[in-house]
């Protein structure tokens, strides 16, 4: 009989705590709803200590769960613990994830605590967590970097407490796989009350070792494994799903008897979500769901793929979902017609969202005569960022070319329905759009990073610009934004990053 390794998905926690993906309520329940379709068994949802709308979205999300348990991580600290348990209420199951580091340097220089307070700490705050909830899972954090004797011995005492998960965190990420294996192993070995309890790793890729580091501690007894979509997170992030869950899969004969509740189809779409809604575009070469990661180039590849697919290919692009470039719907398609693909690719709309997006779609089908899935998404990508928005684009207008002096208008509308219009010049016609919203929103910040794709095939092509900004406090956020026009989706992408800063601010920093 096959034993399930339980998918812990941490896009929303750990995942979005990196610079720059800050994400609405909106956005993240989405995620969530698609986390759930792709058959994760626990969501790490948020940290609802963190801020008022970090709570609203755990809340929310575990309120929507149908089937998924539904997790809040949470201090070794009484308010953390009962703030991430209100959050969590909702949902039909429920786990409460509280943490305390146990490397001494963590202990002497950031909890500024001895070894034994932190014991008596874990068995205090584990115990009053399952007075609230069944499921417990306790984390040492910084556990490749503690004395193991230490470590055993706070395992024993989050045991006797109550937790019946125990996540062993490689929280700066420099373990490597031989010694991280070996590591698990001397926790079963040695750890009292560990027999029945499930061990769970929680890896990060600073030295890019956080997926082979997981699937070592999976050799030793590892029975949860906590990842992202993408591989996003903290630094260089997380341990990547699609890649673990695409190991276990693809090398059975490695992982014997293990598998995954993960339904595989569901990978490509997952991923996309999640790069548009964070605005952190998937690099070309990256493993299973980057956009080379099943294309030939080399005549030799082409030649031996066409002979027989497996001379090159270990995984077949369509076990992920990637079924590229469907002509869909045009001109004359029905509002039944929409609503049936977009059910097909996933998306649950609301009547009024349907209403939006077809509107769009009808505007969009006037300049381009053929609508891809790819159209479709980035369609309703753009309406899930404005739903819950400050600014709205309204319009733009620009004088550009090799004679002209840019000159941009913008029009943007606030959420009070207020519109706004400015006009300004700059190097180039985004650079003037871009000061003219800077003159409506005054928000200052410096643009790091800009990058234009095309979302699907032909030169009609949509464009899909992603943005990084900095603010004046050294804050990072990301922003993305489509359209026929390249200046309006520049100009939307922006948008979307200060909509994100306006919306973070009343996020109160929480020290880990
Ligand atoms: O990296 C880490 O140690 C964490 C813990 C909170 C589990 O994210
Ligand atoms: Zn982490």
């Amino acid at each position: 009989m096959s034993q399930i390794i339980k998918i812990f998905d941490t896009t929303l926690r750990d995942g979005e705590q990196c610079p720059g993906a800050s994400l609405n309520h909106e956005e993240k329940l989405k995620i969530a709803k698609q986390l759930e379709k792709l058959g994760v068994d626990i969501i790490e949802a948020g940290f609802p200590i963190a801020s008022p709308d970090d709570f609203r979205a755990v809340h929310a999300i575990a309120k929507a769960a149908k089937k998924t348990t539904i997790c809040g991580l949470a201090r070794a600290v009484e308010k953390d613990i009962q703030t991430a348990f209100e959050a969590i209420r909702p949902a039909r199951k429920k786990r409460i994830h509280t943490f305390l580091a146990t490397s001494d340097l963590h202990l002497k220089f950031k909890l500024k605590m001895t070894r034994a307070e932190a014991l008596a700490k874990i068995a205090e705050m584990v115990k009053f967590a399952r007075l609230k909830c069944n499921d417990v899972e306790f984390s040492p954090e910084d556990a490749s970097r503690s004395d193991p004797k230490f470590l055993w011995k706070a395992l024993e005492s989050a045991i006797k407490a109550g937790a019946k998960t125990l996540n062993i965190p490689d929280t700066v990420g420099y373990a490597t796989p031989a010694e991280f294996g070996e590591f698990i192993k001397n926790i079963r070995k040695n750890t009292r009350g560990i027999r029945g309890m499930v061990i769970s790793v929680h890896c990060h890729d600073d030295l890019g070792l956080a997926v082979a580091n997981s699937l070592a501690a999976v050799r030793n007894g590892a029975r949860q494994i906590e990842c992202t979509v993408n591989g996003i997170g903290e630094r260089a992030g997380n341990t990547s799903l699609e890649e673990i869950v695409m190991a276990i899969r693809t090398r059975k004969d490695v992982f014997r008897n293990l598998k995954t509740n993960v339904k595989a189809k569901e990978i490509y779409r997952t991923s996309r979500l999640v790069s548009s809604l964070t605005g952190f575009v998937v690099p070309p070469n990256k493993a299973i769901v980057g956009s080379n990661a099943f294309a030939h180039e080399s005549g030799i590849h082409q030649h031996g793929i066409l002979a027989k697919r497996e001379t090159y290919e270990i995984m077949k692009a369509q076990d992920i979902g990637l079924d590229k470039n469907k002509l869909v719907l045009g001109k004359h398609s029905g509002r039944a017609a929409l609503i049936a693909r977009m059910i097909e690719l996933g998306f649950e709309l609301s009547q009024k969202e349907i209403e939006k997006t077809f509107r769009r779609f009808k505007l969009l089908a006037d300049k381009k005569k053929e609508i891809f899935d790819e159209d479709l998404e980035a369609l309703v990508l753009n309406e899930i960022s404005e739903a819950a928005a400050e600014w709205i684009v309204d319009g733009v207008e620009v004088i550009s070319g090799t004679k002209k002096k840019p000159r941009a208008e913008v029009i943007l509308k606030r959420s009070d329905g207020k519109k706004f219009r400015k006009k300004s010049g700059g190097t180039g016609p985004v650079d003037a759009a871009y000061s003219a919203v800077n003159k409506i929103i005054g928000e200052k910040v410096k643009l790091l990073e800009f990058r234009m794709d095309a979302v699907s095939e032909g030169i009609d092509a949509q464009a899909t610009v992603a943005v990084k900004v900095e603010t004046a406090d050294g804050r990072t956020y990301t922003g993305k934004g489509s359209h026929t026009d390249i200046v309006v989706a520049s100009v939307r992408s922006y948008v979307n990053a200060l909509n994100k800063i306006l919306a973070g601010k009343e996020r109160m920093k929480v020290v880990l």
